[in-house]
């Protein structure tokens, strides 16, 4: 089955033919990276507008690269929620319109299940269940256990920012560009181990996770000064991914899980997926960095599995804008 999905929840615009749920025949992002970076955030009034101007042409490139036209999808999928509200409207009213005008099936896809089923988009055998899922994006952390396809049970995650928004919270006090996490982790790599220790806070007795201490000591250690950037964003990270891996690590051994599926932007980061490949007892897989930050292939791969069961999501189904694990 060939599925055309499009992603629009929150600053990429994207679309991807995806075979099967597992080969992605073409995958385009359109960043607007560029275009919010003046204001050290994504504005989303800017960002809706913005994806009206580029929904089309990805939609057209990503049939073009994958070397077909619309006769030869078979269904079409769009991101329905979690993101911002004028947003994920531009591209899933594309993916239902072009699913209506084609009398092709549709499917509503959660962008964090998408995140998930970014791990089935590799070579080789795919996932198995159970498997721990660690969501690491720039609006979520949450530890998902995942007893089959679509089946989720949340065990715990941020009581307060997500580990993405953290990220980027500390490049902005750092002085660094809009997003701050790939721009922190660079600056990590120049510095490394000092007399700076930076709080982790275990929530004992959870699996739940809190960043807001952790970034407030950064902001503290940079107004009092003593310590330059690359040396402060190595702190801020080795204790991010301390607790991310340490947690992770720990449920994985206690549910038996068979394999720990990680997901979303801060997947891309480098010291998160040595230390989760450190310390967990079972398989670490992680999407390639190209699949971990927001595309359109993983709501295909999502899309993918949900098809093939015969779901199919009503025309007048309206988008979400808070998730809810039970009712994915
Ligand atoms: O999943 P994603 O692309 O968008 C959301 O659904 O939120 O995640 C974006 C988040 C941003 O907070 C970004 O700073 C972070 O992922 N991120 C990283 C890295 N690459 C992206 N954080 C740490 N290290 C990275 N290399
Ligand atoms: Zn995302």
């Amino acid at each position: 089955m060939r599925v055309l999905a499009i992603e629009s929840s929150c600053d990429e615009t994207a679309a991807a033919v995806v075979v099967d749920g597992r080969v992605a025949s073409s995958s385009i992002v359109a960043s607007q990276v560029d275009l919010h970076a003046k204001y050290g955030g994504v504005v989303p009034e800017v960002a809706s507008r913005q994806h009206l101007v580029k929904i089309l042409p990805v939609i057209q490139e990503a049939l073009a690269t994958a070397d077909c036209t619309l006769d030869d999808i078979d269904a079409v999928a769009g991101t329905r929620g979690p993101g911002l509200a004028g947003s994920l409207l531009v591209g899933y009213n594309a993916a239902k319109a072009i699913a209506f005008g084609r009398d092709l099936p549709f499917l509503g896809v959660n962008h964090l299940e998408g995140h998930i089923y970014a791990n089935w988009l590799a070579e080789g055998e795919e996932p198995s269940f159970p498997a721990l899922c660690l969501v690491v994006s720039g609006g979520h952390t949450d530890l998902v256990f995942m007893r089959g396809h679509g089946q989720y049970e949340r065990l715990g995650g941020t009581r307060d920012d997500a580990a993405g928004e953290a990220f980027d919270k500390v490049g902005r006090l750092l002085g660094l560009p809009f997003p701050g996490g790939p721009h922190v982790a660079k600056a990590a790599e120049q510095g490394g181990p000092s007399t700076l220790e930076l709080p982790r806070a275990w929530m004992h007795g959870t699996f739940d996770f809190s960043f807001s201490g952790l970034k407030t000591a950064v902001l503290h250690t940079t107004q009092r000064g003593g310590y330059d950037v690359p040396t402060i964003a190595f702190a801020f990270q080795e204790a991010v991914v301390d607790v991310l891996a340490g947690k992770t690590s720990r449920l994985a051994r206690e549910l038996g899980a068979t394999e720990v599926l990680v997901a979303g932007g801060v997947a891309a980061n480098t010291r998160l997926r040595e230390e989760l490949r450190r310390r967990c007892p079972v398989p670490v897989r992680i999407p390639a960095p190209k699949f971990c930050t927001d595309n359109a292939a993983m709501i295909g791969a999502a899309a993918g599995f949900r098809l093939a069961l015969g779901e199919r999501s009503p025309i007048d189904e309206d988008i979400f804008t808070t998730n809810n694990w039970a009712k994915v």
